[in-house]
C-alpha cells in the first residue's frame, strides 16, 4: 500500500487555483453556528494559502440534504463566519456546477476565496458521479483534501474528483489526524479500553466486532447500551432502541468470549419521562413504562472510572447520555474528567473522536487534556477499525 501524498511547504501555489475540500459541517441552530471548532481548525491552513497567494475554492457539505436544496442546511452562516475571520475577499457561490462555472470564477484574484454552497445539494456528490467530479475538478489546478472526517465517504468531492485533477494532496489537518491516530494505535499500551456511546448500534457494529480482537475492554454507553440491556432481559420503558439488534449483540458476546475481551454495560441509569426534565437515578430493574434512560448512573460511573484506572490506553467515541440537556451530561463529563486527569499525569494515552463527544466536552466549563482529539466521527471509527478509507486511498 502506497503512502498518502501530503501537501508540503515547498509546493508553489502562487496564482494557482486550489480546490480545497474541508469539513465545515458544523452544528447549526436557527442558522447560528453552535460549535465553531471545525472551522477554527481549518483557519491556519487557509491563512497560509492566502499568504502564499493561491486562489482558493472551498468545497464542504453540511448535514445530509440528500441532493435537495434546503435553506436550513445552507453554508451561508459559515460563509459569514469566514468573511469575518479572514482578511481577504471571500465570495459565496450558489449556482450550478457545470462547464460554465470555471469562467464565472475568473474574477478570483490571488489570495481570495470562493466558498461553494453545500455540495450535497447536488445528488451527484453522494452518488460519486463521474461527470460531476469532472466538472468539480475542472475548477482548479490542484486538489487538497483536508477533511479527514469525510474521507470514509466515497463521494465526488472526496473520491472521484482525484481521477480528473492533475495534482491531489492531503492537507495538514488530515495529516495530523492520520499521524496521531496511527501513532496511538502503534504505541498503544495494554490494557486498552474502548468506550463506545451514541445511539446507533448498526453504524458501529463493525468497529465493535473488529475492536474486540484488539482491545481488552469495551464499555458500551449512550442509547446504544439500551440494546444490550434489552438483550439481557431488562425492561427499559420507552428508551431509544434499534430494531433487530438481538443477533448482532449475541454475535458481539460470542466474539468477545473468543478473544477474551470484557464487555461492560451500564449497571444503573438516570431516567426521565421526557428530554427536557431533570433525571432520576434508577436501578435497571425498576424503570417504568413511560421512562427513558438518558444517562448512566453513579454505580456505572464508578465501575467505568475503575476500568479507566486500570487501563493504559483509552479510545472513546460517542457520549454516555443525552448531553444536549445538561441534566444528562454528567456521565459524559465525569468520564472526560477521569480520562483527562490520568492523561495529564502522563499515565494514560487517550484518543477521542466524534462530533457529539467533542461538542459535549466543549460545552463544559472545565478544560480537559487528551492525547488526541479527533474532529472525525465515522471516519475515526472506520480508521480505528483498520479500513482503507476511500478518500485516503485515492491520495496515495
Ligand atoms: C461528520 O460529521 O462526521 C462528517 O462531517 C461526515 O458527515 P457524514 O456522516 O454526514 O458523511
Amino acid at each position: 500500500m502506497g503512502k498518502i501524498k501530503y501537501f508540503s511547504e515547498d509546493i508553489d501555489v502562487q496564482n494557482k487555483t486550489l480546490i480545497l475540500r474541508l469539513d465545515l459541517n458544523v452544528p447549526l441552530n436557527d442558522k447560528k453556528i453552535q460549535d465553531e471548532n471545525r472551522i477554527l481548525a481549518s483557519l491556519p491552513f487557509l491563512k497560509d494559502l492566502i499568504k502564499k497567494k493561491a486562489k482558493i475554492i472551498i468545497i464542504s457539505h453540511l448535514g445530509r440534504p440528500k441532493g435537495v436544496k434546503n435553506s436550513e442546511l445552507s453554508l451561508s452562516p459559515v460563509y459569514k463566519y469566514l468573511k469575518e475571520k479572514l482578511e481577504t475577499s471571500v465570495y459565496f457561490f450558489m449556482g450550478e456546477i457545470n462547464q460554465e462555472t470555471k469562467n464565472k470564477f475568473s474574477y478570483l484574484k490571488e489570495g481570495e476565496i470562493i466558498l461553494l454552497e453545500n455540495i450535497r445539494f447536488f445528488k451527484e456528490e453522494t452518488e460519486n458521479d463521474d461527470n460531476f467530479a469532472k466538472e468539480l475538478a475542472s475548477l482548479g489546478d490542484v486538489y487538497i483534501n483536508d477533511a479527514f472526517s469525510c474521507s470514509h465517504r466515497k463521494q465526488a468531492s472526496i473520491h472521484k474528483i482525484t481521477k480528473y485533477v492533475k495534482e491531489s494532496y492531503a492537507g495538514p489537518l488530515l495529516k495530523q489526524e492520520v499521524e496521531s491516530i496511527n501513532s496511538i494505535i502503534q504505541n498503544k499500551k495494554e490494557p486498552v479500553t474502548c468506550i463506545i456511546g451514541g445511539s446507533k448500534i448498526s453504524t458501529k457494529i463493525n468497529v465493535i466486532t473488529n475492536l474486540i480482537k484488539n482491545v481488552n475492554n469495551i464499555i458500551i454507553v449512550g442509547a446504544m447500551a439500551n440494546n444490550f440491556l434489552t438483550f439481557k432481559g431488562f425492561k427499559i420503558g420507552k428508551s431509544l432502541i434499534e430494531k433487530d439488534s438481538k443477533e448482532t449483540i449475541k454475535n458481539i458476546y460470542t466474539e468477545a468470549k473468543k478473544y477474551n475481551c470484557n464487555i461492560f454495560i451500564p449497571e444503573d441509569c438516570s431516567v426521565s419521562t421526557n428530554f427536557e426534565n431533570s433525571g432520576e437515578i434508577k436501578q435497571l430493574n425498576s424503570i417504568d413504562k413511560n421512562e427513558m434512560i438518558l444517562d448512566i448512573g453513579p454505580k456505572t460511573l464508578k465501575s467505568i472510572e475503575s476500568i479507566i484506572d486500570q487501563s493504559n490506553t483509552v479510545l472513546w467515541n460517542g457520549p454516555a447520555g443525552y448531553f444536549e440537556n445538561r441534566n444528562f451530561s454528567s456521565g459524559t463529563l465525569a468520564i472526560a474528567k477521569k480520562i483527562s486527569e490520568r492523561t495529564a499525569k502522563k499515565s494514560l494515552i487517550s484518543i477521542l473522536g466524534g462530533g457529539d463527544t467533542i461538542s459535549a466536552i466543549n460545552n463544559s466549563k472545565d478544560k480537559f487534556v487528551f492525547t488526541h482529539l479527533s474532529t472525525a466521527g465515522g471516519a475515526f471509527l472506520e480508521f480505528l477499525e483498520g479500513k482503507d478509507l476511500p478518500g485516503l486511498n485515492v491520495l496515495k
